[in-house]
């Protein structure tokens, strides 16, 4: 038997190294820093007020105004970037506004542009559920099942409305097939050449996006998302879709939710030589925060705990709703 008692010279132990504060800092291998961080926003159109997210305490639908404040907030705070989400005023089955070039997300992206210019990286999330009458994240066949190619029309259309507003990234998140190079094609053909693609590439159909469904109003009208959204016990699909959406032409690649698919994030890490987003999603955000009203858990030690697991899987780039919050925290 080996002993690691003190009298056994030589014999690594693993608590040498962990007896200061400034031993555990030397030798974390794993370290936040506020440009890892990229913070969703929601815009709504023809509301006066920020509106407070019930199931998600501390998130907001900003007005423009209140908008264009947050995104300062964020750039002082050093983040990466934001990832911006509009509600429309109004929904239509083929979701015109989200092409619409006086459409909540087009206008705010105009103006986050010219606040901000190049000081954080403006991402333009590219999905149709927030602005259909339907809710689903494309056009759907009178049948009501999400058509997937003309739905890459509307995308193409999107896209370039995104770019052409100052979105420095287009992300699309609807997970309809071909997506990428439908979207690829169009910013090419727009002269978006520079524009880059973030693919929402491995993006399951999860429970965790309940409170999303609040904030940003797009709950489907019937059906699930299960027959586009993957299915959560797929671990080698997402390593298929992902190099799928790389060879269509994605520049970076995300996995959706993040805390329950740590796996997929280091497989797809691991298998990957671009850069690599994990969103740790509206529900992971709601977990935390519900126990921590309760007196559960701790929870700033939480909140970077769950970045710190997030990035030690392997993501690059953590889309959380606390990365102004976590930004702070870090320089304290
Ligand atoms: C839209 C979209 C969703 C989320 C991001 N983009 C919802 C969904 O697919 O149902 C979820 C984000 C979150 O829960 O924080 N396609």
């Amino acid at each position: 038997m080996i002993s690691v008692g003190g009298a056994n010279p030589g014999f690594a132990r693993g608590r040498r190294l962990r007896s200061t504060p400034a031993l555990r800092r030397l030798t974390a291998q794993t370290r936040l820093a506020p440009a890892d961080f990229v913070l969703p926003v929601f815009v709504k159109q023809g509301i006066d007020e920020p509106v407070a997210i019930s199931s998600m305490p501390g998130v907001v639908q900003h007005t423009l105004d209140s908008l264009r404040k947050a995104a300062h907030e964020a750039a002082d705070a050093g983040i990466g970037g934001l990832m911006l989400f509009g509600i429309p005023g109004e929904k239509d089955a083929v979701g015109s506004q989200a092409d619409a070039a006086d459409g909540i997300v087009n206008v705010a992206l105009r103006q986050l542009r010219s606040d901000l210019g190049d000081e954080l990286v403006l991402m333009a999330d590219l999905c149709l559920c927030e602005y259909t009458d339907h809710g689903h994240c494309g056009v759907v066949t009178p049948a009501g099942v999400v058509d997937n190619d003309p739905t890459l029309d509307r995308y193409a259309a999107v896209a370039v409305a995104q770019a052409q507003a100052g979105a420095h990234v287009i992300a699309p998140s609807g997970m309809m097939d071909g997506q990428v190079a439908a979207i690829r094609a169009a910013l090419d053909g727009a002269a978006y050449t520079e524009t880059p693609v973030l693919a929402y590439a491995a993006k399951y159909a999860s429970g965790f996006y309940g409170p999303f469904r609040e904030a940003a109003e797009g709950a489907p009208q019937f059906g699930d998302r299960s027959t586009y959204q993957m299915d959560p016990p797929n671990a080698d699909e997402a390593l298929r879709e992902v190099a799928q959406d790389l060879a269509e032409g994605a520049d970076a690649v995300m996995v959706k939710p993040a805390l329950p698919y740590l796996d997929i994030i280091t497989r797809v890490a691991d298998a990957v030589h671009v850069p690599v987003s994990a969103y740790q999603v509206s529900g992971e955000y709601a977990m935390v925060e519900a126990a921590a009203a309760n007196g559960w858990v701790d929870r700033e030690r939480a909140i970077l705990e769950t970045l710190t697991a997030i990035r030690r899987a392997g993501a690059g780039t953590v889309l959380t709703y606390w990365a102004v919050e976590a930004a702070r925290l870090l320089r304290r």
